[in-house]
């Protein structure tokens, strides 16, 4: 899961049918303020983890909130549970709310320092930390620049929004006169090949380019986008313009904390895109192969991980599910070859069919 807000379980599945900004105003900010109370980060995060663990999830990049000791803490729920993670204190030092929003430039990147340092105490090999500016739109200039500083001081994952939705556009270019959406994390440092770009719905050749130069990963959310209104992202461009794209879910954004629901909704924006089509869509459709690469090696690309996960090639970690398809909800008629028991898994099972799941060789999930 390329891109995950482990605080907005607390909401995940309400909220729905309303647009990023006002979705932010309106539910976002209320519930992740909240965890400025580590006791209430207590209550959620842990649930996060587990739920996403027993839906197959082997390996998530995790936004947490403005907050560093529940983002310390969910570090150290992700160690302990063995879930391969990337996890990100969020970065907003103006237009967050009044009760949410960092005191300043300074606390904000102080405090991605510190996390980045804490990370770097624990040592673990799993857990990474990641830069987070939460988008343009919550941070200044000086902070996106700073950010970019850190990322190649350490040499740091990155990870942000981008080109999501036609509002958040618009107020982005007032707040930049001159660039794009893009060239505003370019001009910061922001975009290299440890950074993964959650949406990009409203992506041009420009955008493409700028991002297969820097090695950029597209984290394409594709429930959130069809939830939120944010338009349908065209996947086939990206993968054709050499982009590195994975799957999101988006919680809360995105309803469902699984990938097998994320790879049904991808195949079925690229039919939206098709079905709607003309010449130029003509060549807009993914395959089932290509969706379930998204999901697996694609994933691992756009976070820059693909050295360690993704298949089983030899030398990698030992990161898997085993999947029992012969059991409910999936129904079997006794012809299925492997390949159809993969399809079925795809489409009508889930986590009911996922008995184990395994990160970096250590069983972390399981009904026994
Ligand atoms: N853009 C800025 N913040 C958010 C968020 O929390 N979710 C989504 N989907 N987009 C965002
Ligand atoms: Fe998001």
């Amino acid at each position: 899961d390329t891109h995950c807000h482990a605080p907005q379980f607390s909401f995940v599945g309400l909220g729905t049918g309303v647009p990023l900004l006002q979705w932010l105003e309106k539910f976002t900010f209320n519930y992740e303020a909240q965890f400025k109370d580590l006791e209430f980060a207590k209550k959620i995060y842990p649930k996060v983890v587990d739920r996403l663990l027993k839906n197959g999830t082997t390996t998530v990049s995790y936004f947490a909130t403005i907050h560093l000791e529940a983002t310390k803490y969910l570090h150290d729920l992700c160690v302990e549970a063995g879930q391969r993670a990337l996890v990100g204190k969020v970065c907003m030092d103006r237009n967050g709310a009044p009760h949410y929003v960092e005191e300043s430039t300074a606390v904000s990147l102080a405090d991605t320092e510190a996390f980045i340092k804490y990370c770097a105490e624990k040592g673990s090999s799993l857990v990474k930390p990641t830069i987070t500016p939460r988008f343009a739109i919550t941070c200044t200039e000086e902070l996106l620049s700073g950010l970019g500083a850190l990322a190649k001081k350490y040499d740091c994952h990155v990870q942000s929004h981008l080109n999501e939705n036609r509002g958040e556009i618009a107020f982005t270019k007032e707040l930049f006169p001159g660039k794009t959406y893009t060239e505003v994390y370019q001009a910061a440092g922001l975009l290299t090949r440890k950074t993964v770009m959650a949406h990009c719905v409203h992506h041009d050749a420009a955008d493409l380019a700028l991002m297969r130069t820097a090695g950029t990963g597209l984290a394409h959310c594709p429930t959130s986008n069809f939830s939120m209104f944010s338009g349908l992202c065209h996947v086939r461009q990206a993968l054709d313009a050499d982009v590195h794209v994975g799957l999101g879910t988006d919680v809360a954004g995105g309803f469902h904390p699984s990938l097998l629901s994320t790879i049904r909704d991808a195949l079925h924006t690229a039919s939206a895109i098709q079905t709607n089509g003309n010449a130029q869509n003509a060549n807009a459709g993914l395959t089932f192969d290509e969706a379930f690469y998204l999901a697996t090696l694609g994933g691992a690309e756009a976070l820059n991980l693909e050295n360690s996960v993704g298949n089983f090639i030899v030398g990698k970690a030992f990161d898997a599910l085993v999947i029992n398809t012969a059991t409910a909800p999936i129904d079997l008629f006794g012809e299925e070859t492997s390949r159809q028991l993969l399809e079925k898994f795809i489409f009508t099972g889930d986590d009911r069919n996922i008995e184990h799941v395994y990160v970096q060789g250590r069983r972390v999930s399981g009904s026994s």
